[in-house]
């Protein structure tokens, strides 16, 4: 029987050997803290997606889905996949074990991290964790502060970032009108707010109006008043570079969900200092060096704070995407300015569509356009969009919910509460961009196609919903 694929390759000697710990007192644990360069070749072609022939029924038979919700979870790549499928022929515990299969396994795994850490631009002492989400790496940075750190957060942050810092700690900065408001805004909240540790939070991108934030501009500022910062970079990670060293960043976490890589693993990255001091994320197996009568001795590095058996198969899939990201950046920054520009265009053109915006229509943005259309629920047209149009989108308040109550604030009480988010990624093509602006323009000139009633279980279609076909479970 053969073991390995025949396409195998050992680990490569980029992994150093040094031992850091011997968790629950098995193998040693290969260290990574070290930022490792690979060049990788420019892809002209863009990466495809498991899934981009899908086809979804509709009130007028089946179509191609339009898959315009990158924002919420983006579809694996099919490299994700693959490396996926193959890391699991080999499948073994991570550092527990001293047969090959987990030696190999246990390797992969922190070249998994070494690739995230070039992903993300770290620096030779940054630390790089694996974790859930963005928001289970916020729960764990939050977690690990030194006591009594101040944190500074806009109003205008997704709830995820906004929240795990704890009310008590936390100052909360408005949703500001421009960028040079937001700039004196927190150079006002750091000058009133004196404290020994202290931490700016803010967002690369908006899940809401997809704006960028120019996150150096404020690392710059946070650090000419002492403070540090974290940068929420769920939004940025499958669009744009993350580059914690040019950022002169402290902290960035993103996830694996919204990076092409559904397979449960986020990352936080940054200073190890506050890390390596700060009380241990999961108190377990692998997370100590030594557990006595007397005591337990907790590791430092990546080990302290990634307790239990870790999601190895999610790390190998969030490395695969992030070298297939770096691989493809210009390509994938060319299709998404061009099927952005057209949305915005095309949205530009449907009277009573409104675009939400922070700072302005003229900010840099990434593929997230969040929208109203006058007279009409968000709820209605998305739900009109998937039934008649076979296009995925969403609609709501976007887990931001001060940000969005401030852009739709309307002096009279009158306007809509919520909006419509349509976001660009590798799942989407001209066609789908082209389907949504002619359905929106469509809904706006003639209503919807079928009869819909409010119910209080949302909008409902009359007669059978297309999308309640019988479909087998995968498993
Ligand atoms: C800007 C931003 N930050 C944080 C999060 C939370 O990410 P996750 O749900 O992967 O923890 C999201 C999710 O939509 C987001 O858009």
């Amino acid at each position: 029987m053969s073991v390995l694929p025949s396409t195998h390759v050992l680990p490569s000697p980029a992994v150093p050997a040094a031992p850091s710990a011997t968790p629950c007192g098995g193998s040693p644990a290969p260290a990574v803290r070290t930022r490792v360069l690979h060049a990788v070749p420019t892809v002209e072609a863009l990466p495809t997606v498991v899934g981009a022939g899908l086809r979804v029924p509709t009130l007028h038979g089946d179509t191609a889905y339009a898959n315009l919700d990158h924002a919420a979870s983006t579809p694996a790549l099919e490299t994700v996949k693959a490396a996926v499928d193959r890391a699991l022929e080999t499948y073994s515990s991570v550092h527990r074990g001293a047969g090959f299969a987990s030696r190999l396994t246990s390797a992969w795994y922190e070249q998994a991290r070494a690739e995230v850490a070039t992903f993300v631009g770290a620096r030779p002492d940054d630390t790089v964790l694996f974790t859930r989400t963005t928001t289970d790496s916020w729960a764990l940075l939050s977690k690990a502060l030194p006591s009594r750190t101040t944190v500074f957060v806009f109003g205008s942050e997704h709830h995820s970032t906004l929240l795990p810092w704890g009310r008590s700690r936390t100052v909360r900065l408005p949703v500001p009108q421009t960028l040079d408001d937001a700039y004196a805004l927190l150079e006002e909240a750091l000058v009133d707010h004196a404290s020994r540790h202290r931490l700016v939070v803010v967002t690369a991108a908006s899940n809401v109006t997809g704006e960028v934030w120019p996150v150096a501009r404020f690392a710059h500022l946070a650090h000419a008043h002492g403070a540090r910062i974290a940068v929420d970079a769920a939004q940025l990670s499958a669009h744009r570079r993350i580059d914690l060293a040019a950022w002169d960043a402290d902290y960035v976490a993103f996830s694996g969900h919204k990076t092409y890589a559904p397979y449960g693993a986020g990352v936080l990255a940054g200073r190890s200092d506050w890390l390596d001091a700060g009380t241990p994320y999961l108190l377990g197996g692998g997370a100590t060096r030594s557990v006595t009568e007397d005591g337990t001795a907790w590791a430092t590095g990546a080990a302290r704070h990634e307790g239990g058996s870790p999601n190895v198969i999610g790390a190998i899939a969030l490395a695969a995407a992030c070298a297939t990201l770096r691989r493809h950046a210009r390509a994938i920054e060319q299709h998404e300015s061009r099927l952005l520009a057209r949305l915005r265009d095309g949205l530009d053109g449907v009277p009573g569509v409104e675009v939400l915006s922070i700072f302005g229509n003229d900010s840099d943005r990434v593929g997230v356009v969040a929208f109203t259309v006058e007279g009409w629920d968000s709820a209605l047209v998305s739900q009109v969009l998937s039934v008649e149009h076979g296009i995925g989108v969403r609609d709501g308040k976007f887990c931001a919910h001060l940000l969005v109550d401030e852009l739709l604030e309307d002096p009279w009480g009158e306007g809509p509460a919520t909006a419509v988010r349509a976001s660009i990624g590798l799942g989407s093509t001209l066609e789908g961009v082209e389907r949504l602006i002619t359905a929106v323009a469509g809904l706006v000139e003639h209503g919807p196609a079928a009869t819909w009633t409010r119910t209080s279980a949302g909008w409902v279609v009359e007669g059978p919903d297309p999308r309640d076909v019988e479909v087998e479970r995968p498993w």
